[in-house]
């Protein structure tokens, strides 16, 4: 049986830290969760690393459903949320259940949606369907962006009372965790230790209760933006462009394919060929 929201709030309670990391695909979802991984998130982020958008604006329903279906099919232990793209859930609660119900019949256990205490009412409503919501505040991508770009969340304690406010009346709401993106470490560790259900930063610090990175980040596959949050375990991107090329001079100089990757006939229904043939 996989992770569910309750193993995750339990981990806090049990004051162990919580290892979310985003998927998209089958075969790396595949290895994060063979890898241990608590959460799989299906996020929006890949508008950008995956589809090459400048941001996540243009993510859609159908975008989602697809990317979500194919890291469900990996998972094994893993819990899998499934991030609600622009503009699915801001409208009306009705687009909200609806589109929640999409990402759960694509596979997810749980949704995450942007936005602080004015989405406090469309958190209770999703939650009051049975599904399991994952809240996200500080930077918030899909409308930050729109206004200021990418800023460090909660500088001043006015900025932090709206963020610790926000994060209170989620986890009234109903979620089961929060993510904190991009918030001063004061802020995110002041909060994660005011509510019960665990925080999962991005760039907010030590004191959150969890941790999450885009892989394309941590593995250097993805190198637009480079952000001073990210620690890259590997620098694939230079790696597989060395492979690539290798790849392109074997083919070039016919080294590529050797008769190891090659099939063959039987020779005697070759002769036979070689005879129908003149
Ligand atoms: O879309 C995403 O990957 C996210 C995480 C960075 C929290 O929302």
């Amino acid at each position: 049986m996989h992770k569910t929201p309750r193993d995750i709030i339990a981990k806090k309670a049990a004051g162990e830290k919580i290892s979310v990391i985003t998927a998209y695909d089958y075969s790396l979802a595949t290895l994060c969760d063979k890898a241990g991984v608590d959460i799989l998130l299906v996020g929006d982020s890949a508008g950008m690393v995956v589809l090459g958008y400048e941001n996540t604006i243009p993510v859609t329903m159908t975008n989602m459903q697809m990317f979500t279906e194919a890291v469900s099919r990996a998972r094994v232990n893993a819990l899998v949320v499934g991030d609600l793209p622009f503009m699915s859930y801001q409208a009306n609660l009705s687009d909200a259940i609806k589109n929640s119900g999409k990402l759960i019949k694509a596979g997810a256990d749980a949704v995450k949606l942007e936005g602080g205490i004015e989405m406090a009412d469309t958190v209770e409503a999703i939650v009051e369907t049975g599904i399991p919501v994952m809240g996200h505040i500080g930077l918030q991508p899909q409308t930050t962006m729109l206004s200021e770009g990418y800023r460090v969340q909660g500088k001043t304690a006015e900025t932090a009372i709206q963020l610790i406010e926000s994060a209170k009346a989620l986890e009234e709401a109903g979620v089961f965790s929060i993510a904190l993106e991009m918030v001063t470490s004061e802020v995110a560790k002041i909060i994660s230790d005011s509510i019960s259900v665990p925080t999962i930063g991005i760039g907010s610090g030590k004191g959150c209760d969890g941790q999450v990175l885009v892989i394309h980040d941590m593995l250097g596959l993805y190198d637009k933006i480079e952000p001073k949050f990210v620690k890259k375990y590997l620098s694939l991107s230079g790696d597989i462009t060395k492979a690539l090329e290798s790849y392109r001079k074997d083919v070039e100089s016919g080294q590529f394919p050797g008769d190891e990757h090659s099939f063959s006939m039987e020779k005697s229904e070759l002769d036979k060929l070689r005879e129908e043939l003149g």
